[in-house]
């Protein structure tokens, strides 16, 4: 059997690009759950379905429900739909910090579905490259989330919790650690009254160099070069940001346990 009729809960970043690719590709979404009523009716007004602000309004019948929920909500949340939905109804998380386990309490049927991409509202979300990390202990269960997965995206994976765990650690440091740096790039030329376009160029080519070279062979800067003086002269710069001067010691003393 295909899941071929979806509720979403949690209309958040994740969600409302979730619910707009799975719609795009002809699932129906029968019921979409935030606690924000605006939010639920915003993305129903998109993609159909109904918008519902309490989770006593979910509906049993769907073929999978989807928790796109903060990590913190999603055992309390199963724990309330447990008491409302069939038990064998199939539920799966999104969430790559968050064991499958955190759902077998409440349904015998669950499993993962977690897109390994950083999603914001406002930004589109492509999601035919998008790897799609499946788990299920239930191997039916497992191959139909292989084939939702297939439908939306062409990179479709089985990770299983300890994997997804040790998964989302280096997604921490390429995504959430790269971005604060952008952050700390900008803040440092803000002060200046320099525009951080000017690194915009240098961003992109970072990320675009690795994609036929390891990191390890092409990392440049003072710290791979051992240029002491260079460092120096940052750190005397960086005393007017003690928080930014902490992140470069230990970064650079990373790089240099390595060359
Ligand atoms: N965004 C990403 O880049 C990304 C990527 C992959 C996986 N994920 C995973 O996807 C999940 C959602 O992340 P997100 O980025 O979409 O988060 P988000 O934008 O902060 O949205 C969180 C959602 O959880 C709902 N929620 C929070 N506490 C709740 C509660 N007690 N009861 C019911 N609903 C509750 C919120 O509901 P309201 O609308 O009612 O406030 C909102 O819909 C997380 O597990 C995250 O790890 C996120």
């Amino acid at each position: 059997m295909t899941l071929s009729r979806i509720t979403l809960i949690g209309a958040g970043n994740l969600g409302y690009h979730l619910g707009r690719r799975l719609h795009a590709v002809g699932i129906e979404i029968g019921q979409i759950f935030s606690r924000q009523a605006v939010k639920a009716q915003q993305l129903a007004e998109a993609i159909g379905g109904e918008a519902i602000t309490r989770l006593e309004q979910v509906k049993p019948g769907a073929d999978l429900y989807i928790l796109a929920i903060s990590d913190d909500a999603i055992a309390p949340v199963a724990s309330q739909l447990q008491k409302q939905l069939p038990a064998k109804s199939a539920v799966v998380h999104t969430s790559g910090a968050t064991p499958s386990t955190a759902l077998a309490p409440y349904f015998p049927q669950h499993g993962i579905f977690y897109p390994l991409q950083t999603f914001s509202r406002e930004r589109e979300a492509d999601f035919s490259n998008i790897p799609i990390c499946i788990y299920s202990p239930n191997k039916e269960l497992e191959a139909r989330l292989t084939a939702l997965g297939r439908q939306i995206s062409q990179s479709v994976h089985r990770i299983d919790d300890e994997q997804r765990a040790v998964l989302h650690v280096a997604a921490v440091f390429v995504n959430n650690f790269t971005n604060h740096l952008f952050h700390i790039g900008q803040e440092i030329l803000q002060e200046e009254q320099l525009p951080f376009e000017l690194l915009l160029p240098l961003i992109r080519e970072t990320g675009n160099k690795i994609e036929g070279h390891s990191p390890k062979a092409m990392q440049t800067g003072p710290a791979r070069r051992g240029d002491q003086k260079t460092i120096t002269r940052h750190l005397a710069y960086l005393k007017k940001f003690p928080n930014f001067e902490e992140v470069y010691k230990v970064l650079t003393k990373s790089i240099r346990k390595i060359y």
